[in-house]
């Protein structure tokens, strides 16, 4: 076997075959299953998004109201799971509880008959369904209410914002959060799908890479970023702040959070749609000081990091959108892993056609011959 050159965070190094989306960081493109993000964020909704990235084709009419009511159906969630999570501390990050419910769906629906083209199509409806009714589930219980039932006559996306707030949303900010989701649904090989491959790999069950993929987002490197982004601008506070801010934070190389890409190089088009959502939502429902700090800091930090590749990514205006929409700032990510539950179960359905177990190899940079000392001979 001849061990390859060592890449730092495999930067560059291809991990797989994939035909699930593909992304250009020079010209900024991003196309799910060869569509352009621009034309499904514009014509799509996020659950025929989804059908398109697990199955690779767009559904027919009647494939698509089969699978919005299988969703519907299965949106409910075992008591058993609801008890469990009556006992997570309130104060408990929702991306671990997320992490934890979702790992307790394996308990129930397991089986792991993954040559069963049934079980995988059951696996993928139950995990898009009831991944938001757990997020809502421990935002009410934490509050000391009691789970809000989900809706059959309610759409994805206006069900979630149901159940999470207990009123019943305004269709455009709906439409809004759905469009949310389908830019976040996919992007070929990121940290937290990596790691739901690396998990699929072994033949386990979904919910185990479900579980495994939730973990890796909630880093603040990758899907945690988008709650980072709104404490930096209230740690700024204000327009005028934001060049003393920059320029501190490039003098002391801070990361500045919601910019910088492994693969883009440029803006990160899913930012430009998720900023005109952002002003499309100030127009209709009242501005908001944090788009001018924010548009501030965009034009700052690409004055001073542009000739390095940062631009602004998708983390940096969707958590205006969340706040405006009255989302809690620590479900930002949770939200971001209800988009991207579509994208790992895609990666995991084509991860078991490549039916290959990940292990990479290393390059040794220990010692070898080492003598056991006694514990009281050490110093
Ligand atoms: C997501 O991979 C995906 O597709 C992820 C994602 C998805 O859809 O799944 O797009 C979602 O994770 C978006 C990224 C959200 N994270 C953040 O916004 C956190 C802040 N950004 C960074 O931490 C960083 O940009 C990364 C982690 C996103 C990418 O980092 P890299 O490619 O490993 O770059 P690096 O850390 O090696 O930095 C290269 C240079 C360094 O400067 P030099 O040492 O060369 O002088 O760029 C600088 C870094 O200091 N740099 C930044 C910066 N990001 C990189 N400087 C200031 N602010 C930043 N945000």
């Amino acid at each position: 076997m001849v061990v390859g050159e060592f890449k730092p965070g495999l930067e560059g190094v291809p991990a797989t075959l994939s035909s699930i989306s593909f992304v250009d960081g020079q010209k900024g493109l991003l196309e799910y299953r060869g569509i352009s993000i621009e034309e499904l964020a514009l014509k799509s909704s996020f659950v025929e998004t989804s059908y398109l990235l697990i199955w690779g084709v767009l559904p027919t009419k009647e494939e698509l109201e089969a699978f919005e009511h299988e969703i519907r159906y299965h949106r409910r969630i075992k008591y058993r799971i609801r008890d469990m999570m009556k006992c997570f501390p309130e104060r408990g990050h929702p991306m671990d509880a997320l992490q934890a419910s979702a790992a307790a769906l394996g308990l129930f629906y397991s089986r792991r008959a993954l040559a069963n083209p049934a079980y995988i199509r059951e696996a993928v409806v139950r995990l898009l369904a009831k991944i938001p009714t757990m997020v809502a589930a421990f935002q009410q219980m934490r509050r000391g209410n009691d789970p809000v039932r989900p809706r059959d006559d309610l759409n994805y996306s206006a069900n979630f914002l149901y159940m999470l707030n207990e009123r019943e949303p305004d269709p455009l900010l709906a439409n809004i959060f759905d469009i949310c989701l389908t830019l976040h649904a996919e992007h070929t090989i990121n940290a937290s799908t990596f790691s739901a491959m690396v998990t699929a790999s072994t033949l386990t069950d979904p919910y185990g890479v479900i579980a495994s993929a939730v973990g890796t987002l909630a880093g603040p490197l990758h899907g945690g970023a988008n709650e980072e982004v709104i404490e930096m601008l209230e740690r700024i506070g204000s327009v005028e702040n934001v060049r003393p801010f920059v320029e501190k934070c490039v003098e002391n190389k801070d990361k500045i959070m919601g910019f910088g890409h492994r693969v883009y190089k440029v803006k990160d088009p899913r930012a430009t749609i998720l900023q005109g959502l952002a002003e499309k939502l100030f127009e209709n429902f009242g501005h908001d000081d944090y788009y001018d700090i924010a548009v501030k800091l965009e034009e700052v930090v690409e004055e001073k990091l542009g000739h390095k590749g940062i631009y602004a990514n998708v983390d940096f205006y969707s958590g205006l959108v969340y706040r405006k929409m009255g989302i809690p700032i620590d479900l930002f990510t949770p939200v971001f892993a209800i988009a991207r539950v579509s994208g790992w179960l895609a990666h995991w359905k084509e991860q078991l056609e490549a039916n290959r177990i990940y292990r990479p190899t290393q390059i040794y940079t220990g010692t070898h011959g080492e003598s056991y000392i006694p514990i009281e001979q050490r110093s």
